[in-house]
């Protein structure tokens, strides 16, 4: 198995309710690592960028409003096969759809107030990692 980066986002809303320990006690608990953290006020251009390939679609305007809502923690985990680990801890993209367990299920209120981001491959992982962290911001182990 590879060991993997993956670039993690805890939305406004799970910021709001206070469950970032939480969350990261999750990632933690399934052997993921924290190799960078950062909290983060995102503006449009920088929401907006991170969002560009859903420019199109009739959610991107909500979509880049939620996240400039409020602070987020952006974040790197790393650990083996850490993209699909962290997908898999996540749970489905709109939670009423999100498996029992998984953080969406329990921290999720909608599509778009859906608690967490993670990178869904490994191209979108290095370009988003990229997009937040310098490689003197990652401490790999
Ligand atoms: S899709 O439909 O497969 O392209 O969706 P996905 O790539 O999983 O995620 C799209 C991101 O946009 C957020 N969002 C919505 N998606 C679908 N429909 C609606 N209405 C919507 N509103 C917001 C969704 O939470 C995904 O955010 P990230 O941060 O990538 O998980």
């Amino acid at each position: 198995m590879a060991v993997e980066k993956t670039l993690s986002i805890i939305k406004p809303d799970a910021v709001a309710k206070n469950v970032i320990g939480e969350i990261n006690a999750r990632f933690e608990k399934a052997g993921l690592t924290l190799v960078a953290m950062k909290m983060v006020h995102l503006d449009d251009e920088k929401a907006g960028g991170f969002y560009a390939e859903h420019k199109e679609r009739p959610f991107f305007k909500d979509l880049v409003a939620f996240m400039t809502s409020g602070p987020v923690v952006v974040q790197v985990l790393e650990g083996e096969n850490a993209i699909l680990a962290n997908r898999d801890l996540m749970g489905a993209t709109n939670p009423k759809e999100a498996a029992a367990g998984t953080i969406r299920a329990d921290f999720a209120s909608s599509i778009d107030a859906n608690a967490v981001h993670g990178s869904d491959s490994p191209a979108s992982a290095e370009r988003e990692i990229a997009y937040f962290f310098g490689a003197d911001e990652i401490h790999s182990r």
